[in-house]
């Protein structure tokens, strides 16, 4: 998945392209490019690796066109190269996409056999071949767009630039998101409006199928049968400045320290603090007493989010709750029951496969909540409800702050509905909603053992697999662990329930693998004190997270405990994700990897 963007401006525009392109890096950042209209000429500047390489190749060889597009890459098809990068463009057109052409090989056969030369190994470059083919034929710009169009499969947003057009773009979107926005004698596209947000707040979302035509003061769009249609332009609340990183060496150092505030602004939307009361923001169109099962679906971060709520929906409002991985939910054919509720959570809103099940869980009758950091995204626009987590803007890709707001999000729902279904009865309810107030402090008193493990990172840092275990809502907040380490120090790490050790995971274990042991003192500590056991016995490593009473308890030898503030015991891992993201940040700080944008990964995945 990639960004896009096109800009039909009154001056020069490559600086508001690399701008725009700079908010949408977040997509991916293999490669980058753009390309404008040099007099009627389509003119490109591509670069292999981050926008800076863009930037530094624009410096030296500058442009100066009053429109252009923009893009910056996830590769897809072939390797990150400068040949890959996009803009792809023939003689008189060139194009940005993001999304993927499903059946570009039968295209290009077809296209190289009437005479095309490609010089790409991508799937977009069949769109510019394609568009060229008719333009060859006498159509025109809008027309051989639509007819390229409908030759496509799979998922996209296209922008086109037209050699000799210099008022003159065309958007076209199927399954991925496109946005345009309307500036004064100017006009924009891109695929979100936070890329768009210095340029301008007023704001349309395309719909599936539709394509449009801009000049700088008209913009026509067409629904997939080519009729005029109306979509309604909005104020963004997209912010217009570029989050820094304050004092930080990484977004994600200061994403991390942002959580006892984000925690305290998400939750204060979703508590009475005064009366210790739930108070979701909304009404929601349901009761949870005629809701039989919940099905949550999420990718990445956001469904560990989902494992741990499972434990609360079903401990406090005994309700039976199915999680998914988004990309299994999808092609699964679940069978749903019409009526019942499926709850999305996405830091970004944009997730194709979450998507893609937000829509299935929709077309089988059931009410939709989605749990969304972004409000503008498309799964928050398509969502029954939506529950915002207050996250504010998060950059790095590793997920923190939006986890921990989700958890919170989810910990007020199940509340919600542990209340209706009069499971949790006032007295529990002020007990748990005082728990949960208490997180941000929490929190803040958690941040404070960083020194120690940044002690502990430049061990971990030596080994080249660690294991992460749990039981209870520690074992999902154990994968989430090894996710966060291995997506940025790229040290293999698995994360377990801590009783499914002794069926596979301890053949792994020696003197050379760290083992996290996420234990507060709670039911099932002994429990987990016996499998720590079994992994001392076999001259494991030991990192125990635990309270205070659970290092005094524990009666096994460990590497190092680290002792946590104490705390109620419902809501831990919203408490006890703070040194996991830390020991996965200082250890890829140790490794000296790029821990804002570590290899292949993207923040929004909008392919499946
Ligand atoms: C990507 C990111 C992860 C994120 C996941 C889900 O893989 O790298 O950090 O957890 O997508 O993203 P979402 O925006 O749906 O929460």
């Amino acid at each position: 998945m990639c960004g896009i963007v096109g800009i039909l401006g009154r001056g020069p525009v490559v600086g508001q392209l690399v701008a725009s392109l700079e908010r949408l890096e977040y997509r991916g950042y293999d490669s980058a490019g753009v390309a404008t209209l040099e007099g009627l000429r389509i003119e490109r500047r591509r670069a292999e690796g981050k926008l800076r390489n863009l930037a530094e190749r624009l410096h030296r060889q500058p442009l100066s066109g009053h429109i252009g597009i923009g893009h910056t890459r996830w590769a897809t098809h072939g390797r990150p190269t400068e040949r890959n990068a996009h803009p792809h463009a023939t003689e008189n057109v060139a194009v940005v996409h993001n999304g993927i052409i499903e059946n570009f090989r039968e295209l290009r056969a077809e296209l190289e056999q009437n005479g095309a030369h490609f010089s790409s190994e991508t799937d977009t470059e069949v769109v510019a071949h394609l568009v060229e083919s008719y333009l060859m034929n006498g159509y025109s710009p809008q027309h051989a767009v639509q007819a390229s169009v409908l030759r496509l499969h799979g998922a996209f947003a296209l922008v086109f630039l037209f050699k000799g057009h210099d008022d003159l773009l065309i958007g076209a979107r199927k399954g991925s998101p496109l946005a345009i926005g309307h500036g004064n004698g100017e006009t924009y596209l891109g695929s979100d409006a936070i890329a768009l947000a210095p340029l301008t707040d007023s704001i349309a979302y395309l719909e599936d199928g539709d394509w449009a035509v801009l000049t700088r003061t008209t913009c026509v769009i067409h629904d997939a049968d080519g009729t005029i249609v109306h979509r309604e332009t909005s104020k963004s609340g997209a912010s217009s400045l570029l989050v820094d990183k304050a004092n930080y060496r990484h977004f994600m150092a200061k994403e991390i320290h942002e959580q006892p505030m984000v925690a305290g602004q998400t939750l204060a939307h979703y508590v009475d603090i005064g009366a210790e009361r739930v108070a979701l923001p909304l009404t929601l169109p349901f009761n949870f007493n005629s809701i039989q099962r919940i099905s949550i679906t999420a990718c990445g971060t956001a469904s560990y989010a989902g494992y741990i709520a499972k434990y609360w929906f079903e401990r406090l409002a005994r309700l039976p709750v199915e999680i998914d991985v988004a990309s299994e939910f999808r092609y699964r054919e679940a069978p749903l029951r019409k009526g019942d509720l499926a709850i999305v959570i996405s830091q970004s809103g944009e997730t194709a496969d979450t998507l893609a099940a937000l829509r299935y869980a929709k077309s089988q009758g059931l009410h939709t909540i989605s749990v969304v950091n972004v409000q503008t995204s498309t799964i928050a626009r398509e969502s029954e409800s939506v529950l915002p987590t207050l996250a504010g803007p998060e950059i790095g890709v590793a997920s923190t702050k939006a986890f921990i707001c989700q958890l919170v999000v989810m910990a007020a729902l199940a509340l919600a509905a542990g209340k209706e279904r009069d499971k949790l009865h006032e007295i529990d309810e002020s007990k748990l909603v005082r728990e949960l107030i208490e997180v941000p402090r929490l929190i803040a008193a958690a941040l404070l053992i960083e020194p120690q493990i940044e002690k502990l990172a430049r061990h971990v840092a030596k080994s080249s697999d660690v294991l992460y275990l749990g039981r209870g809502t520690s074992a999902p907040l154990a994968m989430e662990g090894a996710l966060k380490l291995k997506e940025i120090s790229y040290i293999h790490s698995e994360g377990y329930a801590a009783g499914e050790l002794k069926h596979g995971p301890i053949a792994l274990i020696d003197e050379t693998v760290p083992v996290v042991v996420i234990a507060p003192y709670d039911a099932v500590f002994g429990k987990t004190v016996s499998n720590m056991q079994e992994v001392a016995a076999r001259g494991g490593n030991i990192i125990l997270i635990t309270d205070a009473k659970g290092a005094s308890e524990a009666t096994v030898d460990t590497l190092m405990t680290i002792v946590m503030p104490d705390m109620g015991g419902s809501f831990t891992p919203m408490v006890y994700a703070i040194p996991v993201q830390l020991l996965a940040y200082h250890t890829a700080v140790v490794m000296g990897t790029d821990v804002d944008q570590p290899r292949n990964l993207a923040k929004s995945v909008t392919v499946e």
